[in-house]
């Protein structure tokens, strides 16, 4: 659905020239919510203005829905932005204009009837649950409900895609959440294909199908949520992990205490249904080894659960051995800490 090309994006003059995209690549499927996360200054604003051509690349082809964009002429590339909505961080709504006219603006830009564009507002004011706050100015609002404002407006001409530039960064966590709980039922009721980039792991974790983690202009590793966060393997990618959950750094067992010299440190990975299911107990028992749970965490990346224990096992080689290959076995993934 889009499609990026050796997207090079280099800002100012020779003088003073920031590369802010360097020859990058990205594919989002049509009907997925894609993630781009990275720091301030890695480059995501500048990516996601490049699918719309806020900004022209340097060079490059942008293709959405089948369109190389950078070759369009004028009339041509404002017909197919129709079909690219966007929302902002500070949601960028008109102040002197209602909630109800902020939603028709883009429909009103194309002359469109009046009948055809109080139809289409009162659908989507439904949507986005605005129905009483027609009337309404944005200083009104609070910042969920002027998010909901721009949800809608972009929504409007009835894009194939939704692109969010941190649309969730200037509120607060339960608001948050009611948002991304919108954007995912956008997502499946109208299979709209959904690009967002933010700076949180949290929101990447609540909606995201796949991932890509962007740093100084390039992508340093992409695929599914469930890979990428599970199994990081840039250092990026695992800051971010870190920062936005009880991450597996910090295991410290207390100096007095020193672990028994035979134990073994253990990270154990359930994936889906085995989140719930009692393997590691069935296996201890089979191998006769003891165990303890040093550290937890149960949770869902969007809808898949998953868990992850660290654990020390404590018996002699022979047996800890047998019980690690037993788990990997039954398919958890196990991971030697320390031996
Ligand atoms: N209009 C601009 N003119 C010059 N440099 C810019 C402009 N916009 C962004 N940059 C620079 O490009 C780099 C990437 O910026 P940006 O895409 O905004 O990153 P992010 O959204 O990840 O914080 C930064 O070094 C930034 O300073
Ligand atoms: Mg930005």
């Amino acid at each position: 659905m889009i499609e990026l090309k050796g997207i090079t994006k280099i800002y100012g003059t020779k003088k003073t020239a920031t590369t802010a995209l360097s020859g990058l690549n990205l594919s989002v499927r049509k009907g997925e919510i894609f993630g781009v996360i990275g720091h301030s200054g890695a480059g995501k604003s500048t990516l996601i203005r490049c699918i719309n051509l806020l900004e022209r690349p340097t060079e490059g082809e942008v293709w959405v829905g089948g369109v190389e964009l950078t070759r369009l002429g004028k009339r041509e590339l404002q017909q197919q932005r129709r079909k690219i909505g966007m929302i902002f961080q500070h949601f960028n709504l008109l102040s002197s204009a209602t909630v109800y006219d902020n939603i028709a603006f883009p429909l009103t830009l194309i002359g469109t009837p009046k009948a055809a564009i109080a139809e289409k507002v009162n659908e989507l004011l439904a949507l986005v649950g605005l129905e009483e706050h027609r009337h309404k100015y944005p200083a009104q609002l609070s910042g969920g409900q002027k998010q909901r404002v721009g949800i809608a407006r972009a929504l409007a001409s009835d894009p194939d895609v939704l692109l969010c530039d941190e649309a969730t960064s200037a509120l607060d966590p339960q608001t948050t959440d009611s948002i991304l709980k919108l954007l995912l039922d956008i997502n499946q009721r109208f299979q709209l294909t959904i690009l967002l980039i933010t700076h949180e792991m949290h929101v990447i974790q609540s909606i995201c199908d796949r991932v890509a983690v962007i740093h100084e202009g390039g992508i340093v590793e992409q695929g599914p949520v469930t890979e990428v966060f599970l199994k990081p393997k840039h250092g990026v990618t695992r800051e971010f992990i870190h920062r936005g959950a009880a991450g597996d750094e910090g295991i410290r067992l207390p100096s007095s205490v020193p672990p028994p010299a035979w134990s073994r440190l253990v990270k154990i990975t359930f994936l889906g249904a085995k989140t719930y299911e009692s393997v590691l107990s069935q296996v201890v028992r089979e191998t006769g080894v003891n165990f303890a749970i040093l550290q937890g965490t149960i949770s869902t990346i969007k809808d898949t659960p998953y868990g992850q224990l660290t654990v020390s096992f404590e018996g002699d080689d022979d047996r800890v051995e047998r019980t690690l290959s037993l788990l990997r076995e039954r398919d958890l993934d196990v991971e030697v800490i320390e031996s």
